[in-house]
């Protein structure tokens, strides 16, 4: 990585990899940002390993092309499936699965359980249950599918969306013998849900603290490009491609980076 100021992409299916880029502008201040949402092929979280695979190599081809120096893989599902399979990468790649383990082992003490909540692929590749393990975590995964269209959809304080996190909840803490010491959010969009779930899990009576893995990455990419947290006096240039529809970005994307995008270009990485 340069000594000057490094470029970094951040790779999601869509626009829930905001919520990542927003800890990174915040711990990087001295760093630039190419974006890019696989929109047109989002979900990626119903899909299989070999297919999230290929899509990864596209974003990581993309982003070295637009000058990146390091990849963030904000996508939970991304990471969880694409990057075992990924081989040896000209840039470095860091992935939200490890830094997700991390945070819930900051919550919960060793031994205990983590309720891990994320995609059905998430879930079906066990890495959070791996990750957690090397902290000497258990967790009980459980796929909260219908909870990215409810958030795709701004639905994020609705009374469907409270029913479905307490089924959702109920399922879980139902399989479970003893409630759990932390609750993962593992996947972009929960973040947007946090409140709400911070509400359903004090309702059962249960004050489980809830941990995402945006922070924690943020800290890893800054580790790996340390000037990268100087204090800067030039704006932080970010450039947002997205393969499908730039307005529906430049609409929906402030929800989960909390500042205006002004440009979305529209790409097509099978070209
Ligand atoms: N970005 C995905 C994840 O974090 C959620 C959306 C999708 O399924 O593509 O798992």
């Amino acid at each position: 990585v340069s000594p000057t100021r490094p470029c970094i992409g951040v790779f999601d299916s869509g626009f829930g990899g905001l919520t990542v880029l927003r800890a990174l502008l915040d711990r990087l201040p001295n760093a630039d940002f190419v974006y890019l949402g696989d929109t047109a092929r989002l979900p990626y979280g119903t899909k299989s390993p070999e297919t999230i695979t290929r899509y990864t190599e596209q974003a990581l081809r993309f982003v070295q092309q637009h000058g990146a120096e390091m990849l963030v893989v904000a996508c939970n599902t991304a990471s969880a499936l694409a990057l075992p399979a990924l081989g040896p990468t000209a840039i470095p790649v860091l992935g939200v699965i490890q830094p997700g383990a991390e945070a819930a082992s900051t919550a919960a003490p060793e031994g205990s359980t983590a309720l891990i909540l994320a995609t059905e692929a998430t879930v079906q590749s066990h890495a959070y249950a791996r990750a957690c393990a090397d902290h000497g975590l258990q967790t009980f995964e459980k796929a909260c599918p219908l909870f990215v269209p409810l958030v795709e959809e701004g639905w994020t304080d609705t009374a469907v969306t409270e029913q479905v996190a307490d089924i959702y909840l109920r399922e879980a803490l139902d399989s479970l013998a003893a409630p759990p010491a932390a609750i993962v959010l593992g996947c972009t969009h929960y973040p947007l849900l946090r409140a709400l779930l911070t509400r359903r899990v004090a309702a059962l009576g249960l004050p489980i603290p809830i941990v995402d893995a945006a922070e924690a990455t943020a800290q890893r990419a800054l580790a790996a490009v340390p000037h990268a947290g100087d204090r800067s006096h030039r704006p932080q240039h970010i450039a947002f491609f997205a393969t499908d529809s730039a307005a529906k970005f430049q609409r929906l994307g402030p929800r989960f980076l909390h500042r205006e995008i002004e440009a979305v270009t529209l790409v097509d990485l099978d070209a």
